[in-house]
């Protein structure tokens, strides 16, 4: 069991971020990586539709036979909470994790969230935060433009495009002062540096795929399911729609072109 892969999953290419920060901490581990690339975006979707999408993603992986599941897409891990439940593996979404990481950081009690308008309108990050410390102040923002000039690579802090979106969106959250900011949805790290340049030096940005790989090293760890073999893991991908697209664009998420194998699925 301990040498099958980790299995990760996304509406689309934000979970690569979670990848990208899940091969820095586990260096050994095999990971399986699906991406739902003709169904993104999740985050408009009704409920229903987000949980029965989730519930197939997770099938894939596990018929790949995966030891873990991570779903790195912070809507699904919003929506779709009685996921863990139905599991035969271990399971994290990106919720938990990243609200205690925003809980450790803030010095001013001042937490802002930004996500997709389902992980906004579930107020899951907002519950998980001030189930922890309820006297801190929660500020939310849907920002589902972000998952659009992410997936069609508007991506420079000096496009002036993406800058006019960050400005309109975290106008509100700037002013209400935050320190530390929630990037509730596994896209928003890549246009980090835009949503750092606007708020500042000051605000500590707290990406959800890093703490979730943190998390999920943490879970493999405790139960004894890391990889004995020492030599470094592979990933493999399956994408929903072209695999060329999803080369291209992936290697921007990932840092580095992708030389592992790409698949095209159907589910
Ligand atoms: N990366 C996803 C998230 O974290 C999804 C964006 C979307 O599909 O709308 O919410």
């Amino acid at each position: 069991m301990s040498d099958n892969a980790i299995g990760i999953f996304d509406s689309g290419l934000g979970g690569l971020t979670a990848v990208k920060e899940l091969v820095k901490v586990l260096p050994h581990e095999n990971i399986v990586y699906f991406g739902d690339t003709a169904r993104v975006p999740y985050g408009n979707r009704s409920k229903r539709t987000i949980i029965r999408y989730a519930e197939q993603d997770a099938s894939f992986l596990l018929s790949k036979g995966v030891k873990m599941i991570i779903a790195a897409c912070g809507t699904v891990s919003s929506v779709a909470t009685g996921l863990c439940d139905t599991l035969p593996v271990p399971f994290t979404g990106v919720v938990n994790p990243t609200a205690a990481a925003a809980v450790r950081a803030t010095k001013n009690g001042i937490i802002g969230v930004i996500g997709t308008s389902a992980t906004v309108n579930s107020e899951s990050y907002k519950k998980a935060i001030l189930a922890q410390d309820e006297r801190l102040s929660v500020y939310q923002q849907k920002c589902p433009l972000f998952v659009s000039l992410v997936e069609n690579g508007f991506l420079s802090e000096e496009d002036p495009i993406v800058q006019l979106v960050v400005e309109r969106y975290l106008r509100q959250l700037k002013e209400k002062k935050i320190d530390t900011l929630i990037l509730g949805c596994t896209h928003f790290p890549i246009i980090a540096q835009a949503i750092q340049n606007y708020l500042g030096d000051n605000v500590t940005l707290i990406d959800s795929g890093r703490e979730t790989a943190l998390y999920a090293a943490d879970v493999l760890t405790q139960k004894k399911l890391l990889n004995k073999n020492d030599s470094h893991g592979n990933c493999t991908y399956y994408v929903s729609d072209t695999v060329d697209d999803f080369k291209r664009t992936a290697q921007i998420f990932l840092g580095q072109a992708v030389i592992d194998d790409v698949y095209h699925i159907t589910l």
